[in-house]
């Protein structure tokens, strides 16, 4: 079998499979989204951690615009498409903060934690012979010596490798020139250069928040270089890191935080049908929309440590 039907095919059992669980209401071990690929000793640290991020930032504005929205598409679903996208893995489920993800386990797609068989039809010569071959994931701000693809921007191996990875091997739609530049651009600008001294942060509202804000900024890049798909996948973007906010605001005392946070992603979404109509306007409305989330932050901000950010809370969650 083609190994891209093969990888869908996967996904799709793994999909339903969920899906399946949340039909009998069988009580998951985690809430979050992210348990699902996590292995299950790790998953309590995993989902409360995040790794680091080495990027090295541009002082170039145009360079740090193509970084931004590289660095917007690599953390949406969307990007993937189809069955990747159902399952809610993006580049950062895999990548996390553009490094590896030892905990990684996924059925089906994983051996050991860690690894995942995603590129072997892409780089061997055993292309679409169904061969399992699992390979650990690399970090992508690792030394140069352990990468296999080369940076060099002028022989473009990268955006040609992460163009299979996105189309071939995920089944992805074909991303947009800018999207594939500022994938390729991001990925280059990670480095172990940029790597702060700590290898691990609390995973924090503020960082959710931050990725929004960030997508809504790259959405604006794009429309101001007249490419509405490109903006519209970074709309996309600032909706995924919503719903992993709203996936932690789960208590029913914060019913009024996931309201909240709903109307904002409403008007994402009309935003986004703004965009694909052409209307003008959606440059003053994604103003708008930065110049509105103070007021829902504040709430939410207050709330936080009712929330799954806060580690007990979601220890408690997972033992439910
Ligand atoms: C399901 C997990 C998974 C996802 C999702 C994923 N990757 Fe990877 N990635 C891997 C693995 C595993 C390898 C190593 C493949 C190998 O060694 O043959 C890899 C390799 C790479 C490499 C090559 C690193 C090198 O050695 O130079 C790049 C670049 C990369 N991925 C970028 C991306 C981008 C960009 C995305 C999103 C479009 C993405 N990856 C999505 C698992 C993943």
């Amino acid at each position: 079998m083609d190994r891209r039907r093969q990888t869908a095919l996967v996904l799709t059992g793994v999909v339903a499979a969920i899906a399946g669980i949340a039909l009998a209401g069988v009580a998951t071990q985690s809430p979050l989204r992210a348990a699902r690929w996590l292995s299950a000793d790790r998953q309590a640290h995993a989902l409360a951690f995040d790794p680091t991020e080495c990027l090295l930032r541009a002082a170039d504005p145009l360079m740090a615009r193509r970084i931004a929205i590289g660095r917007t598409a690599f953390r949406t679903p969307l990007l993937l498409g189809g069955q990747a996208a159902r399952a809610g893995l993006s580049c950062n489920s895999c990548h996390r903060s553009g490094r590896g993800n030892p905990d990684f386990q996924f059925p089906g797609l994983s051996g050991a934690p860690g690894t995942a068989d995603v590129t072997s039809s892409l780089m061997s010569s055993h292309r679409g012979d169904g061969i399992d071959n699992p390979k650990a994931i690399p970090d992508l701000s690792g030394s140069l010596e352990k990468l296999k693809i080369s940076r060099d921007p002028a022989n473009r191996k990268l955006e040609t490798f992460i163009h299979g990875l996105i189309v071939e091997e995920f089944d992805g739609p074909e991303p947009t020139a800018m999207t594939l530049d500022g994938l390729a651009t991001y990925v280059r600008a990670l480095s172990p250069r940029g790597c702060p001294s700590s290898s691990e942060q609390p995973m924090r509202l503020a960082e959710y928040l931050s990725d929004a804000r960030a997508a809504m900024h790259a959405a604006q890049f794009a429309l101001d270089a007249h490419d509405p798909a490109t903006a519209r996948l970074m709309l996309a973007s600032a909706r995924s890191a919503l719903g992993m906010i709203d996936e932690r605001y789960v208590a029913s005392a914060l019913a009024r935080d996931r309201e909240l946070l709903r109307d904002a992603d409403l008007e994402l979404a009309a935003i986004q049908d703004a965009v694909d109509t052409g209307t003008t306007d959606a440059t003053l409305r994604i103003a708008a929309w930065l110049a509105k989330m103070p007021r829902w932050v504040a709430p939410l901000e207050r709330d936080e440590s009712l929330s799954l950010f806060n580690a007990g809370q979601l220890a408690a969650a997972g033992r439910n």
